[in-house]
Parts: structure tokens; sequence; C-alpha cells
């Protein structure tokens, strides 16, 4: 999504803009731009596509000025061409903005009847306008800015810049994030702590509903009546100044092979090894008074959350219903008896999960959420938060962040099974004793399978069309590898339940159709071998991942067996979800995508 930033500085800030838009780039964008008050004037540069380009403009064009704004944005009303990218301009009103104004096509109205010229397709343009017509209409610049925020409907966060105001940045939020940034003789703005950490990790982020008029000195926030606020400052969590790719070609390499590592951090915040008991913390909902779970979430989070309700029913025999929050948000159903709600999310900032939380939260319903961005949204709205301490997850594929959602997911599943006496003490001890192998197990996968893996993926970009095909927990990591696959390499990929593959998908089963098996030596074994077979005799060529018994015991001809350790059945979601990004990885590095911005996509989805 659209990435926002804002300085008063005591030098020339354009550059500095470039450097914390180059921050905000792993939110996903396709142009950029800035904008600067010099000398009372405002002036910008814009540039369709990445930085580079807004680069290039700002060398062969440098703009001078100490106070500025900048913005990546990912179009959503309006192709993603110069005209389009903002800053946005109106009578010395300078605009950039993350969300959509859903009224502006009624704003647009109002103001053309009056005689406004629109220049753009987007539907910023009308805050602009908006606010060029009442400054116009001699309001002072607050008087303004407040009758804007209340004429325009919408998620929005919003930069602005008024000749005029000129040690001045204005900033409003309702939806998604916006932080002020406190630093010594100079104040920022941006959509998160990681476009500001080289400036300060010194924060206050704005709730919803709220605007601020900052300056030199400090910030003044406004509630949408324009009664003053008070809001707290904190101090960003200080991994986000480590955001670089280390030795990696790309962040995604990068953070696949962080794994091990954060998913022992975050089994350690929940799991104590040496008792071998799941930690208070995991019991912060009442699993015992419950008759059943909501779960929602989006995307690689939504299959962290399937691979939960799989525990949670297993291990606690709690039910759970789970949906994509874009559905869940909608289906307006009634929520009866004694529940709790978890919502699942790495930024913490998904437009559809949040409307989720929210949708529970007025029915009454504890919330959990489990979330890797801590000040976020999501975050600060649960009852209980259950951190994954993933780090900054920057490439837009999630990766690390599903292993660490998974390993929060087993300790409340185990926490849950303890408190509903489904599970005894000595098989918490032995799930726990599971759960601190994974983090070496993983890591031991990771450097051995790779040089295979390069090879196969070499082979796999040929193809237009995979297959993923597994059952249980793995039917879940086969739709986890076909969306890793298609959205980083755009082959396009379906995974589906390996029973359900008789009920249509196997009339596209021939030899241009590669199909990866996930069939670690479970229970589900042998019914995974028979769809298998089906496969092979259509001739299917199948890649088929799985542990040493289940190589073993399968005779069937395959184009390539990845072999993973015997691991425990509740380890086995987070080992071998390694090799599937993996394949992925490799797979785009071959096609030449971009592997850490694909195309489309945006890593913080503020808009629904
Ligand atoms: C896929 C991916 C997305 C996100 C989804 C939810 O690799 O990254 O599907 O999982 O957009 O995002 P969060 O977890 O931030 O709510």
């Amino acid at each position: 999504m659209c990435g926002i930033v804002g300085i008063i500085g005591n030098q020339p800030v354009a550059p500095l803009l470039v450097d914390a838009l180059k921050r905000l780039e792993y939110r996903g964008y396709d142009s950029a731009g800035v904008a600067t008050l010099h000398d009372g004037k405002l002036d910008r540069r814009r540039a369709e596509g990445k930085l580079i380009n807004l680069e290039t403009e700002l060398t062969s064009t440098p703009l001078e000025g100490n106070v500025g704004i900048g913005h990546t944005r990912w179009a959503t009303h309006g192709a993603p061409t110069q005209n389009n990218a903002h800053p946005h301009f109106c009578e010395g009103v300078a605009v950039v903005h993350n969300g959509i104004i859903e009224n502006f096509s009624e704003i647009r109205d109002e103001l053309s009847a009056r005689g406004a010229q629109f220049t753009t397709d987007t539907d910023t343009e009308v805050v602009a306008q908006l606010l060029a017509s009442l400054l116009r209409s001699g309001k002072s610049t607050k008087e303004a800015m407040l009758a804007t925020l209340n004429i325009i409907r919408g998620a929005y966060a919003i930069a602005v810049l008024i000749e005029g105001e000129n040690g001045q940045i204005i900033g409003a939020r309702n939806g998604p994030p916006l932080a002020v940034g406190y630093g010594k003789g100079e104040m920022f703005l941006g959509s998160d702590a990681i476009a500001l950490s080289p400036f300060t990790d010194d924060i206050t982020y704005l709730e919803d509903g709220d605007w601020a008029i900052i300056d030199r000195n400090g910030v003044e926030i406004f509630d949408i009546e324009g009664n003053s606020v008070e809001r707290a400052r904190r101090k960003a969590f200080t991994a986000y100044a480590q955001v670089d790719k280390g030795n990696h070609r790309h962040f995604m390499e990068k953070e696949i092979y962080e794994q091990p590592e954060v998913m022992s951090h975050t089994l350690a915040h929940y799991v104590d090894f040496s008792s071998g008991r799941v930690r208070d913390i995991a019991s912060e909902i009442d699993f015992s008074s419950v008759d059943s779970l909501k779960i929602a979430a989006c995307g690689t989070a939504y299959y962290a959350g399937q691979i939960g309700k799989n525990w949670f029913e297993r291990y606690a025999g709690l039910p759970v219903e789970i949906d994509v929050a874009s559905e869940f948000r909608y289906r307006e159903m009634p929520l009866p008896g004694s529940q709790a709600a978890l919502f699942v999310s790495q930024s913490g900032e998904t437009a559809d999960t949040l409307a989720s939380l929210r949708y529970c939260k007025e029915h009454g319903l504890k919330i959990g959420a489990i979330v890797n961005v801590r000040e976020s949204t999501i975050a600060r709205e649960a009852d209980v938060v259950f951190p994954t301490l993933a780090g900054p997850e920057i490439g837009v594929a999630s990766t690390k962040a599903l292993t660490c959602q998974l390993s929060a997911f087993a300790a409340l599943a185990i926490a849950a099974g303890r408190a509903r006496g489904t599970l005894v003490e000595d098989e918490e001890v032995n799930m726990v004793r599971a759960l601190s192998e994974a983090p070496r197990i993983a890591g031991s996968v990771l450097n051995t399978i790779q040089p295979q893996l390069e090879t196969l993926s070499r082979e796999l970009s040929k193809f237009r069309h995979v297959l993923y095909l597994g059952r249980g927990t793995n039917y879940t990591l086969a739709m986890e590898g076909a969306l890793k696959l298609k959205e980083i390499s755009y082959i396009h990929a379906e995974g589906y339940a390996a029973g359900e593959l008789k009920h249509g998908p196997i009339a596209l089963i021939d030899e241009n159709m590669p199909v990866i098996v996930i069939a670690p030596h479970d229970r589900h074994f042998e019914k995974t071998i028979s769809n298998m077979q089906e496969v092979a005799a259509r001739g299917g060529r199948i890649i088929f991942i799985t542990d040493e018994n289940g190589a073993a015991a399968s005779t069937l001809e395959t184009m390539s067996t990845i072999v993973l350790p015997n691991v425990d059945e509740l380890v086995m979601p987070l080992i071998f979800t390694l090799p599937v990004q993996l394949l992925a990885y490799h797979t785009a590095v071959f096609m030449g995508t971009d592997v850490d911005q694909p195309r489309n996509l945006a890593k913080s989805v503020t808009v629904e």
C-alpha cells in the first residue's frame, strides 16, 4: 500500500524523503513523488515506477527546501502514471494520501460545478481541491483542515503542506497508520516506524480520527471535532533500525533463512523449554470457558489460522470457525454463547482483518490478536496481544511471519488443551519438547535442501501451471505453496486437498502440469499416495515433498523427491513450509521477477 513520509528538517529534505520512501518500498507501490516548501513556494518531482526514476528526476532538477512530504503510491483510482502520482497540488496546497476517499466523486462533482478543474484521475486530488477552496473562502488553515476532514469519508492517512504555513506539516489518520516522530529541532511524519528509523525512535501514533499540526517545536493533535487531544509518546522497537538484506540477494531469502532464529524467539516467548510447560501468557484467554473460537485473517496469515484451527480442534477439542477476513466481516454471523476470537496479521493493519476484529468486539467477544507489528492498530484494539517475534518482514511474500504465527498457535493450542483437560502434563511436556527442536531442525533443513531446490526450480520455471496437493495441515501448506509461487513467479498455481483431486482438478493432469505433493509419513500418508498414483497413471509429473519414512515407503517414480527428516506431527507444518518457500523463491529468481516487490502487490493492505 502507499507510504507517506514528512520531514521538517535543518537541511534540504528531498534526498532524506527519498531515503525514507526506500524504507517503505516493501509495502508495494507503482509510482512516487516528493514536494517541498522553499522560499514560501511549493514544488514537486514525481515519477512512474520505482524510486530510481524519482531519483533520476531529482538529479536532473533538484528540489530545494527544508520542509517536505513524500509518497509511494499503490494505485487504486487512476493508472500509475506520473500525472496521477502524489503529491497533488491545488493553489498552494500539496497533499499525499494513503487509502480511499469513498465519497470522492460526490465531492468532485460539487467542486466541478463550482468551477474546479481536476487534472488527475485520483480520489486524492479532491482533498487538495477541497482544502484549497475552503482556504480561498477565508477559513484559517486549522478551520479548513477540520472542515475537510469532516467532509471526506473513507480510510485515509494524509499529509499536507500549505504555502504560507512554511514550517508546518499537517497529518491526519482514519484507518491506515501514521506516526509522528520527534527529533532535535526537527520533526517527522511517516506511515510506520521503519520509515522514521534513522531519524528517531521517539514516536506518537495518531489514532483513528486524529489529525495533527506539526512544526519544528512539536506537534498539536486534535480529534475530529477540533478538540486538542493527548497521545502517548513511545519508543519504537529497536529491531526496526536494522532493516537491510545482509549478505542475501533479496529480503525474502534473508527472511527465509532467519526462520530458525525468529521461530525460537517466538517459541521462547510462549513456552518454558526447561520445564516443558507453556507459559502463562498463552492462557490469557480462558479457553476452558469458551464453547468455540472464531478466527479471521487474510492470505498467508489465514493459512496460519487454518493450521491453528486444526490444532485447537485436535489437541483442545475446541471447535473453531475460520474465514478469510474479507468474507468474515460481511457475513453478519450470529455470535451466541461464550466465544473468543483470534485475528492473525503480520502487519496488524490489514483493513479486512481489523474490520472483522471490530465486528467481534461489538458482539462482546474476547479478542486475541496474533500480530508481528506490536504498535499496529490490530494489536492496540485487541484485548490480548499474542506477539510473533519475527522482526520486520520486508519481502512482500510472507515467510518468517508464517512460521512465527504457527509457533504462537502451537503454544496457544497446547494452553487450550491444558485448560480444557484434553492434554495431560506428560503430553504437554512432549509437545513442548517437540516444539523446542523445531528451530534446530529448520536450520538443518535450510542448510541441506537448497541445492536440490535450486536445480528443481530451474525446471519448474519452464511450466505455466502447477498443482499443489496435500491432506490435513499439508492441504493448507499446498494452498500456501500455490500462493507463494503465483505471487512472486507469476506462474499459475492451485492448492487442493488431495482427496478433492478426482472431483475436478484431475482433468488438468498431463505432462505440462507438474503436481507438487506434500506428504510426510503421517496418518494421511497412504491416502495421499493413492492420489499420487492417480496422477502418475495420467502421465502427471510429481514433485514429492516427504520425510525419510515417506520416501522409504513410496516406490512411485517422481520428477524429484525432496526428503526432510522425520519430525513430530505437531512440528511438521513448521518444517514442511520451508521447501515450499524456497521452491517459490528460486523459481521466481530464475524467472527474473521482482521477488521482494512483485507486481500489483502491497505488503500492508490497508484498503478493503
Ligand atoms: C502472502 C502474503 C499475504 C499476507 C496478507 C495478510 O505471501 O504476504 O497474503 O499474508 O496480505 O497480511 P497481514 O498478515 O499483514 O494481515
